[in-house]
């Protein structure tokens, strides 16, 4: 192989550029060409193709977002678009592909495959956390940090004004951010789309709150919570409890954004070497992944099969750690 191109697809994620540093200085040393292709799978149907020296990734490795671009492609969905993004990889002579994204990059990168023969290796960049086949995606922990920094700063105004919030966290299928950061925050309650969220429960627990005086309330929701977020679950609240001062905040794409944590800095270099490695050696459709700290490679068609499940014995600790 002489030849690979790389590229950033679905939500950017903090780690993304380290991991696109990683795969270009790999590449290099091995004397592979490198091309990248910008805007994901769009940019690949359009020919957004470019030559990559070890000069283009300098300087990116603190930097959250995605120097390559990214997108969500429609026309990638279709077999006129997928037909398009293969005579562009082919007039580019491009004999290798490196995918960095979530799932949705992957169930692209299935169908994609099995249409045309081409070797392929994936690296999970996700702030939600949720591919299978990994303990660990891209952009989670510094995603899970700006979280918690925007929920304590949102308790000091709550403690002051003896006030309830709601926070929305980003997590559209999963509930791993919201789980993470209401924990880390000490929330009284965390809601998340893998449990079905019991509002009695959580009516009962304001009341006994109300009686104990405990004013200061912080509910957490992920935003694909079955409840609708934290507009509606602040709707619920005030219908039980009209009298009760209650506000909602969407936390929103500041998630996404931001200088990557160490954590996800060392990671995506592991998994972009990892990546280059792989596709040298041969192997093919398949995703770079962490379990017990070690790096692991999981087939394409098993990681996009199901989400990774969330530890729901954690949600149990949560709240208890939080009666
Ligand atoms: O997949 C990452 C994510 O941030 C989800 O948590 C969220 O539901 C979605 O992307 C939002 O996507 P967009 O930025 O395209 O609206």
């Amino acid at each position: 192989m002489k030849r690979i191109a790389l590229l950033t697809s679905g939500g950017d994620a903090p780690g993304m550029n380290a991991a696109i540093r990683a795969v270009v200085r790999t590449a290099l040393y091995h004397n592979l060409e490198v091309y990248g292709i910008r805007r994901g799978y769009q940019g690949m149907i359009e020919g957004d193709i470019f030559r990559m020296e070890t000069t283009s990734v300098s300087n990116i490795m603190q930097r959250g977002g995605t120097i390559l671009k990214t997108a969500r492609s429609k026309e990638f969905m279709t077999p006129e678009g997928r037909k398009k993004a293969y005579q562009q990889l082919q007039k580019n002579g491009i004999e290798g592909l490196i995918l960095i994204g979530g799932d949705g990059t992957f169930k692209g990168a299935n169908v994609f495959f099995k249409e045309y023969s081409l070797p392929a290796i994936g690296i999970p960049g996700t702030i939600d956390n949720d591919i299978a086949g990994t303990d660990y995606t891209l952009g989670f922990d510094t995603a899970v940090n700006t979280a918690v920094e925007a929920i304590d700063k949102i308790r000091d105004t709550a403690e002051a004004h003896d006030r309830m919030f709601v926070v929305e966290v980003m997590g559209r299928d999963a509930g791993y951010i919201a789980l993470n950061s209401g924990i880390a925050c000490g929330a009284e309650d965390i809601l998340v789309p893998e449990e079905i969220t019991n509002f009695i429960n959580i009516m009962k627990r304001i009341s006994s709150d109300k009686r104990r005086k405990k004013l200061v309330n912080i509910i957490v929701v992920a935003e694909g919570d079955e409840l609708g977020g934290a507009a509606a679950v602040k709707a619920k609240i005030l219908e039980a409890f009209p009298e009760i001062d209650v506000r909602a905040t969407i936390l929103g794409h500041i998630q996404r954004g931001g200088s990557p944590s160490y954590f996800d800095r060392v990671q995506a270099s592991r998994m972009g070497y990892e990546a280059v490695n792989a596709i040298m050696a041969g192997e093919t459709q398949v995703m770079i992944g962490l379990k017990n700290q070690e790096i692991i490679h999981t087939p394409f068609e098993k990681a996009i099969k199901e989400h990774a499940p969330l530890n729901l014995k954690m949600m149990e600790m949560a709240r208890i750690l939080a009666s």
